[in-house]
């Protein structure tokens, strides 16, 4: 048996849903029952009615179905697939921002721990984050956090103050605006996508900026014969797939490192995959109180993402 048969036996066997980010490798993405951005993933996880989830994808994404689906069993392959966002926004620094402006509200991107989930008001994700602010009454302040260029991007767009927390996207900070402006140059007929985790000089040559589901949806819709790529390579998978027919050139970043990929994404690998579904090792666990205190934002999240009303509390208290 291929190693592919013997996780589509075990997933079977264990009822459980696999469901991969679009930067996972892409033999990671094929065996996959839904691949998807961020939002997608989280959603998945909530509608499954499957007894074990694995998420091929970092670790905040599979905390995220937990605290979404407590009473499923969770797993991801590697428990190190980090994310450069957390690792910028410890706990007892953003509580002590949060406590700074108590009558704010504490929009948060979903790449954060869920210590820092517990102490927001309501999550976004890039696919639904200019919904949300447009949710927020416009008397009340908004701290963003922890990616300040999704910040910086969505207060610009939409005209928005916001309060900036400094972290960023260690992968998609390294595209040169440099080099992206040369490209074009070379290449004046393609389309340039950006993910907004990427730096405001970079924004500004994209056509269009969006979340993953965002850019892939743009390959598959617009006519264009050549697009060029500023977000994490794992997407191209799906982009070339859609599109055998165009050419897709990745956006340049400084120097020559393999830097348009993310180090925590790929840690996942088919044998991880295995090995997690036969001994459903490692899980995640969350105490049950961090749970509840960390559910009511990321419903607030889904409420608005699916055109629910929401209420916000008047002021920060822990
Ligand atoms: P998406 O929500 O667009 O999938 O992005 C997640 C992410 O980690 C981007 O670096
Ligand atoms: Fe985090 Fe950046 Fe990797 Fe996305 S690409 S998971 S934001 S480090």
């Amino acid at each position: 048996m291929s190693i592919q048969e013997e996780i589509l036996k075990l997933k079977k066997e264990k009822n459980a849903l696999i469901l991969a980010h679009y930067y996972e490798e892409g033999e990671i993405q094929d065996i996959a029952d839904a691949t998807g951005d961020s939002l997608f993933l989280a959603q998945q996880g909530q509608k499954s009615d499957a007894d074990v989830i694995l998420l091929a994808g970092v670790v905040f994404m599979a905390e995220s179905v937990k605290i979404l689906s407590p009473d499923k069993i969770v797993l991801a392959p590697d428990l190190n697939a980090g994310c450069s966002l957390v690792d910028h926004s410890p706990y007892d620094d953003y509580l002590k921002w949060r406590q700074a402006h108590p009558d704010g509200i504490a929009m948060t991107y979903i790449n954060c721990s869920a210590e820092v989930k517990s102490i927001s008001d309501v999550i976004c994700t890039s696919s639904n984050s200019e919904k949300i602010v447009e949710q927020i009454p416009k008397d009340r302040p908004i701290l963003f956090g922890p990616d300040r260029n999704l910040g910086r991007y969505l207060s610009k767009k939409l005209n928005r103050d916001m309060i900036l927390w400094p972290g960023m996207c260690e992968v998609h900070v390294l595209f040169s605006a440099r080099k992206l402006f040369e490209l074009k140059e070379e290449h004046p007929d393609a389309v340039v996508i950006a993910h907004p985790e990427c730096i405001e000089e970079v924004l500004e040559y994209a056509d269009v900026i969006g979340s993953t589901s965002k850019l892939l949806n743009e390959v598959k819709t617009n006519p264009a014969k050549k697009f060029i790529v500023a977000t994490e390579d794992g997407i191209l998978h799906q982009m070339k797939k859609a599109r055998p027919d165009a050419e897709l050139i990745q956006a340049p970043a400084e120097g020559t490192c393999a830097c348009n990929q993310c180090p925590y994404m790929k840690l996942n690998t088919l044998e991880k995959i295995k090995n997690a579904l036969e001994t459903l090792e490692p899980q995640i666990h969350l105490k049950p109180e961090l749970i509840e205190k960390a559910k009511t934002p990321l419903h607030r999240m889904m409420d608005i993402t699916e055109g629910r009303g929401v209420d916000w509390p008047e002021r920060f208290t822990i």
